[in-house]
């Protein structure tokens, strides 16, 4: 920055308030300041100064805002450079993505599951996992990583079906000389000592078990027996350790609602309990949530969003006094999940191809099918250029004015669709969410 560059305030500048403080924020830098009533006055007064003559007189102060990305060159246009980012992501092969559900069935029937009316659906057929494998040897040339995410239905109950994949997957990789890994998604049930020693042999990187609070809270909300409910959850307790070391990564979702608010005390107690302080572990709690989700409706009294962005600030606070580590800084982010990636694919057990996630075993975003005989089609299929989600742009959307865009890039890409309306998870309580990461980030 030279004295002769005009600047300008940077359109992604988040100013708020918090317990008397001043906070500011820049969603591209992802920096946060906090400042004392004095302490606002000058900064707003830099930032009016430049937006009039487009610099500053205090120039150690300007130097300050530049580095710090609250003021930018006048000519920089942030908002297409954010776009052309989010189009070059999208449009970017060089990760492979694959959500597969070997089975929509489940052994829990958990009381908000959003797949809860889905059709057991057989073991995917031997012809569709070599079709899927086919798929991925083709699609990945010239990639550098494939990333198989295991989801259901519960994907352990094919737990040897998992183990045949992963080692197709990763000799098809090693072919290519492309890099492998993957993830899971499940209820925990079917974890054994054996299954958690074979996860890195699986290249399984990271793993996330919901549970939703204490044994008698758990076993009503799971649909088990107490006494079921209290075996699993010494079983998971006693094999976290192992559980963190095999994978790096264990992320305990905890679904809560007006039933159970304090369902994330009684879970990290029963850890604490145990001496399983690990900085691995990743407890966060889960949003239910039936408008506009999923779902027309789930039996259940949800959380408003302010009521589940206040539990939540509770519960960052409550981790901290326990020695975990708190996940989920606002930071910049590449994409907002993987729909609209043009590489990223979701297979149901059936071998139909889609996009979304949660409504995967369902006919919505389906665009195209594993053809065992016919795999050609299944890539012709694939490679469309108006696949679902594919137009999705969060820069041209009703959040476009919205400062916390590179932050957010629009939260969930299908609450974008007419029927739907945007929720702004990331606005709720924002100002306290940023007042913690200051002192804990
Ligand atoms: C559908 S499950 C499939 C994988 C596995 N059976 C499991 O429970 O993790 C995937 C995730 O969806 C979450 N989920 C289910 N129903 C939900 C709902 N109505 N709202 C929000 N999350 C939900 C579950 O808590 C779980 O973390
Ligand atoms: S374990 Fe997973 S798939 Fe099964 S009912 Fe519960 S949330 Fe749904
Ligand atoms: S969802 Fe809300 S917070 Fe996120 S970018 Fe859109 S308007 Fe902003």
């Amino acid at each position: 920055m030279t004295a002769a560059v005009r600047l300008k305030p940077s359109a992604f500048n988040v100013k708020l308030r918090h317990e008397g403080r001043h906070l500011a924020f820049n969603s591209i830098i992802a920096y946060s300041l906090e400042m004392s009533e004095a302490q606002a006055r000058v900064f707003n007064d830099a930032l009016d100064e430049v937006a009039q003559s487009g610099s500053c007189k205090d120039e150690a102060l300007l130097r300050c805002l530049y580095a710090l990305g609250f003021v930018v060159p006048a000519d920089h246009d942030e908002l297409a450079v954010q776009r052309a980012v989010f189009q070059a992501t999208k449009a970017s092969t060089e990760t492979l993505r694959f959500t597969i559900a070997p089975t929509m069935a489940c052994n829990l029937h958990c009381s908000y599951c959003f797949q809860q009316d889905f059709a057991p659906c057989k073991t995917m057929r031997p012809d569709i996992e070599r079709g899927i494998i086919e798929f991925a040897r083709r699609k990945l040339e010239g990639c550098k990583t494939l990333v198989v995410q295991w989801f259901g239905g519960e994907p352990l109950l094919r737990y040897k079906r998992i183990v045949a994949m992963t080692e197709a997957f990763q000799r098809v990789c090693a072919e290519r000389g492309v890099n492998y890994y993957a993830e899971i998604l499940t209820n925990g049930v079917l974890l054994t000592p054996e299954i958690i020693a074979n996860l890195p042999k699986l290249a399984v990187k990271a793993i996330q078990i919901p549970l939703d609070g204490d044994v008698d809270t758990y076993a009503r909300r799971k649909g088990v027996s107490r006494e079921r409910a209290q075996a699993y959850h010494d079983v998971l307790v006693d094999h976290m350790h192992a559980l963190v070391d095999a994978t790096g990564s264990v992320t305990i979702r905890i679904n809560v609602d007006r039933e159970n608010p304090a369902a994330g005390y009684d879970v990290v107690r029963m850890f604490k309990r145990k001496g399983c302080v690990d900085p691995r572990i990743d407890f966060r709690l889960g949003f239910l949530n039936n408008r506009d989700g999923i779902v027309d409706c789930i039996p259940h009294d949800c959380l408003s969003d302010v009521e589940f962005s206040d539990t939540e600030a509770e519960f960052r606070r409550f981790l901290v006094e326990q020695g975990y580590r708190v996940y989920g800084e606002p930071g910049p982010r590449k994409f907002p999940c993987s729909a609209p990636l043009r590489n990223n694919f979701t297979i149901d057990p059936t071998g139909r191809i889609g996009k979304c996630v949660p409504v995967i075993g369902t006919d919505e975003s389906v665009f195209s099918c594993i053809y065992p005989d016919d795999i050609a089609r299944t890539m012709r299929e694939t490679s469309i250029s108006n696949a679902p989600y594919s137009d999705f742009d969060p820069y041209g959307s009703v959040c476009r004015n919205c400062e916390l865009l590179p932050v957010c890039l629009g939260s969930c890409p299908r609450s974008h669709a007419p029927e739907h309306s945007v929720i702004c998870p990331l606005k709720q309580g924002l100002a306290k969410t940023l007042a913690f990461y200051r002192l804990h980030g």
